[in-house]
């Protein structure tokens, strides 16, 4: 790099760090579910629809409200944000979530909600304003485990008592608070309904919620439990803003000035007031200088401690002689993403957003800004970046390296110009650009890229998180499997074999991953096969319907295998043009992976075989597991 370009370098970072950057949020949905039923394009419905997401999205900006409901001729929306968010974070969760449900999560569909982080949003035909619902929901678990559960489960009784009691009585429906758990620990804890519906419906629909965790989260350190009418959540950390519950967070009450009774004098009326401030004074002064001596001390001793593992560990660094030519400069990436502008932003994944960025010498990347709290050491951090790094296989997104400076986490990817599969095979104006030669040669390259990580490159990485938004597409539209290796990314507290903050997506996991947490190469199989039969459906898993029990996209596609009508499966948009033959035994090899039992499913080395040798005859499938929702 010449001066010239250095100079300008300096000149750009100086300029981005006086740009005024606005905190980022999390902006993803955590859940959603349809309907099932959908309205047609352009129709009344559609209309109106359209009409009520602009309605409300203004109203969350413009009246600063926390909650709305309205009704657009047919189509009634309403939706809630967090007790504890500013306007500004309400208005822009709700002008994330709607748009996204209705165009991606759930287009099309008469019925639809999704739950972010920070608001709920909803509409449906059916009238909701001051209707308490408990369906559809989910419950969401998180990676911790508490230390003793006795007093966990004691603790947590008491606070989510406490705060179902606060928030029927509060006329927002919100409450959040936290719990000391023994010396060290705490829980933070946060409930809230609509505040449309009745209190008595509100303490329901928030005790049926509590009542599901022994069954779903026992011995769980961060739950989230989400009803269309309530919400229940707790975890490990501070997630809520503790200065807008009402009143601060719980701490023990200032101690009573250790001072005698105040002396009182002869006359006894006027005097005894300043003569108790004299004596507090007295006791008090003292004490402040010990304690800021003391503090001092204390930080004193730290500053050494710390500058010792400073030098530790940068003679590891030394010693290891790689990871630092896979480490990229903070400025420079700030350079080449814009400062992570929202115009360079490609998404959002499960760990962080990701963004588009060109650096100076031209070459494209994509840069994800890791959002996980994580306790694991930058060391750790980095050799897990080096062991990724060796990584190289044509389906899988190569990572080039990492940037740790200022508090960021970044991980820096070659750049995939086509997005993600499901951009293209859940919109109906581009699913039509895959037609079935493509899909088949995706699914190829997606065994293949599973393969290479179960079996083939020398570290075993189970993905966990295998889905249609984690396959990108590169110019030739051949597939490339992206996110794996994150679990030794962004470890969290994680006991071997149990599930930890990688929690995969729902509809994608296999049961035995849901319901204990149990993850193998065979729960990826099972991803692998929901995705499968979504590339040849064109339908997403996450799709429901609440009037029939076998209305999923895995019960469906064992029914029509059943009864022997498998083709009624495949995407409309296909038409006629493809092999019935490759069709069929895909669906096939689809329902083999996507069985109950784990050890019913092959492993990817047979997948692969099955897809390439048809002369292989194919054991018949059992029924598949069902979809964990509730
Ligand atoms: C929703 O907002 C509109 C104005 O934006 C207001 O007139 C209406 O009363 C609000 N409805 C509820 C249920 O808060
Ligand atoms: C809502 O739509 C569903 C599916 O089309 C229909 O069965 C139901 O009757 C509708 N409800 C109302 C209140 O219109
Ligand atoms: C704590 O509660 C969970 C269910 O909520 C239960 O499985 C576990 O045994 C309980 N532990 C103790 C020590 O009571
Ligand atoms: C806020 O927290 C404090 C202490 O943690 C608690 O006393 C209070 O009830 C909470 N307020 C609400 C509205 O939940
Ligand atoms: C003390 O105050 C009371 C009334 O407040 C008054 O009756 C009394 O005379 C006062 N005593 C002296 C010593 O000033």
């Amino acid at each position: 790099m010449n001066q010239l370009s250095l100079l300008l370098l300096f000149i750009l970072s100086i300029s981005t760090i006086l740009c005024f950057c606005s905190a980022q949020q999390k902006q993803s949905s955590r859940f959603q579910a349809c309907s099932g039923t959908t309205y047609t394009s352009n129709s009344v419905y559609h209309t109106s629809l359209k009409t009520l997401i602009a309605t409300l999205t203004s109203a969350s900006a413009i009246d600063g409200a926390l909650f709305n409901s309205t009704s657009i001729g047919p189509v009634n929306g309403q939706f809630l944000c967090r007790g504890d968010a500013t306007t500004q974070q309400c208005n822009s969760c709700v002008s994330a979530a709607a748009p996204d449900l209705v165009d991606n999560l759930c287009p099309n569909q008469i019925g639809a909600i999704t739950w972010y982080d920070y608001c709920i949003f909803r509409y449906t035909n059916e009238s909701i304003l001051g209707r308490m619902e408990e369906s559809p929901g989910t419950e969401l678990r998180g990676p911790a485990r508490p230390r003793d559960l006795g007093v966990f489960n004691r603790t947590l009784d008491g606070l989510l008592d406490e705060l179902i009691g606060n928030a029927v009585r509060n006329p927002s429906a919100f409450a959040a608070r936290d719990a000391r758990l023994g010396d060290f620990d705490r829980v933070y804890g946060m409930v809230q309904c609509t505040p449309d519906i009745r209190r008595s419906d509100c303490e329901k629909c928030l005790r049926d919620g509590v009542e599901r965790i022994p069954d779903c989260c026992g011995g769980i350190g961060g739950v989230t439990i989400f009803r269309p009418s309530c919400i229940v959540r707790y975890e490990p950390e501070l997630f809520f803003d503790p200065s807008r519950n009402g009143s601060a967070p719980a701490s023990p009450p200032p101690p009573p000035p250790l001072s005698p009774p105040p002396p009182t004098t002869s006359n006894g009326n006027g005097t005894s007031s300043s003569g108790s401030s004299v004596n507090i004074a007295a006791v008090a002064i003292p004490t402040v200088i010990g304690a800021i001596f003391f503090i001092a001390v204390i930080v004193y001793l730290l500053m050494i401690r710390k500058r010792k593992k400073k030098a530790k560990m940068s003679n590891v660094d030394h010693e290891m002689g790689n990871g630092e030519s896979l480490q990229f400069d903070l400025d420079m990436i700030k350079v080449a993403t814009g400062d992570f502008s929202s115009a360079n932003k490609l998404g959002e994944g499960g760990f962080g957003a990701v963004y588009k960025g060109v650096l100076v010498d031209g070459q494209e990347i994509a840069v994800k800004r890791l959002s996980v709290n994580s306790r694991q050491g930058s060391q750790e951090f980095k050799n897990e970046v080096v062991l990724l790094n060796k990584l190289q296989h044509r389906n899988l997104v190569r990572l080039l390296g990492f940037c740790l400076e200022k508090g960021e986490k970044l991980l820096i990817y070659e750049f995939v110009p086509n997005r993600s599969l499901d951009k293209y095979l859940f919109d109906t104006a581009k699913k039509v650009k895959l037609n079935w030669e493509r899909r088949y040669k995706i699914i190829g390259g997606i065994a293949r890229g599973l393969l290479y990580l179960h079996e083939d490159s020398r570290l075993r990485i189970i993905h966990r998180d295998l889905k249609a938004g984690n396959i990108l597409l590169d110019g030739d539209m051949n597939a490339k499997i992206s996110d794996f290796g994150m679990a030794k990314l962004v470890v969290v507290d994680q006991t071997q074999g149990n599930t930890s903050r990688i929690a995969g997506t729902f509809g994608y996991m296999a049961p035995e991953y849901a319901l204990h947490g149990l993850f193998s190469v065979k729960s990826d199989v099972f991803s692998f096969g929901v995705l499968l039969l979504e590339i040849i459906s064109g339908q997403k898993i996450t799709n429901f319907d609440r009037s029939g029990p076998s209305r999923d996209l895995l019960s469906h596609a064992w029914e029509h295998w059943r009864e022997g009508t498998s083709l009624d499966l495949v995407d409309s948009s296909l038409m006629e043009n493809y092999s019935s033959n490759e069709v069929i035994r895909c669906i096939h090899i689809g329902l083999l992976c996507v069985q109950e039992s784990a050890d019913d499913r092959p492993t990817m080395s047979t997948v692969v075989l099955m897809l390439t040798s048809f002369s292989l005859t194919l054991p018949a499938p059992s029924a598949p597991a069902f979809s964990t929702q509730t």
